[in-house]
């Protein structure tokens, strides 16, 4: 199967501009594949406004008060119903069952806003703030059974600044993220990879 006819499932729980900057590559050919399913676990999220103004496939179940692995089965479900190849969590503000990531098992991207390992979990920016750490950054990597802990596939150094606040910081590493998840996604999908331990390695197969 080629890049081009690859098809994308993406989660998302709020603002969704990582979708959108993924969204607008492949629209524009920058990125080779298809968008097979925007999935919100917020019913309200901007990002699945935003999938439903584009056009694109959507749909959300609303996670409250459910229970994950039941939960994750429907996600699973819809996921496929849509032939998706390659998942990636862009803000998906929901951990998952192991019984999903075994079913997707090294077919699922996250972001997250920090150097990994630093910083892993919530408020990461805040924290490389309250670290005095003097770069930080952004990776995407593939996602295992543990939180923020799977093999890394690509990250970009960001320097904090005296200056910074959250806000400042966060926005700097955010315009690294719309680089970056677009980038790994490409690379990813054309297959050129091989995970050795905790390496993802580049091959020119
Ligand atoms: C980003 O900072 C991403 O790294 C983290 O959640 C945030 C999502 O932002 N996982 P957005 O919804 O893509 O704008």
């Amino acid at each position: 199967m080629s890049a081009a006819s690859r098809r994308l499932g993406i989660l998302l729980s709020g603002r969704g501009s990582n979708f959108e900057a993924i969204a607008h590559n492949v629209l524009n050919g920058r990125l080779e594949c298809e968008i097979g399913f925007v999935f919100s676990n917020k019913p309200q999220a901007h990002g699945l406004a935003r999938a439903r103004e584009l056009g694109l496939p959507c749909g959300s179940i609303d996670s409250a008060g459910q229970d994950r692995a039941a939960f994750d089965a429907q996600v699973a479900d819809l996921l496929q119903q849509n032939r998706v190849d390659l998942i990636c969590l862009a803000g998906y503000m929901r951990l998952l069952s192991g019984e999903f990531i075994s079913k997707f098992s090294g077919r699922i991207l996250n972001i997250h806003p920090s150097l990994l390992p630093a910083f892993p979990g919530l408020d990461a920016q805040h924290q490389a703030l309250v670290h005095g750490v003097k770069i930080t950054g952004c990776t995407v990597h593939f996602v295992d059974e543990n939180l923020d802990s799977g093999p890394i596939v690509l990250q970009s150094s960001v320097p904090v600044l005296d200056t910074d606040t959250v806000g400042s910081l966060s926005a700097r590493i955010l315009r690294e993220e719309h680089q970056i998840y677009s980038e790994a996604i490409g690379w990813i999908l054309k297959g050129n990879y091989r995970v050795e331990g905790r390496r993802v390695i580049k091959t020119h197969n």
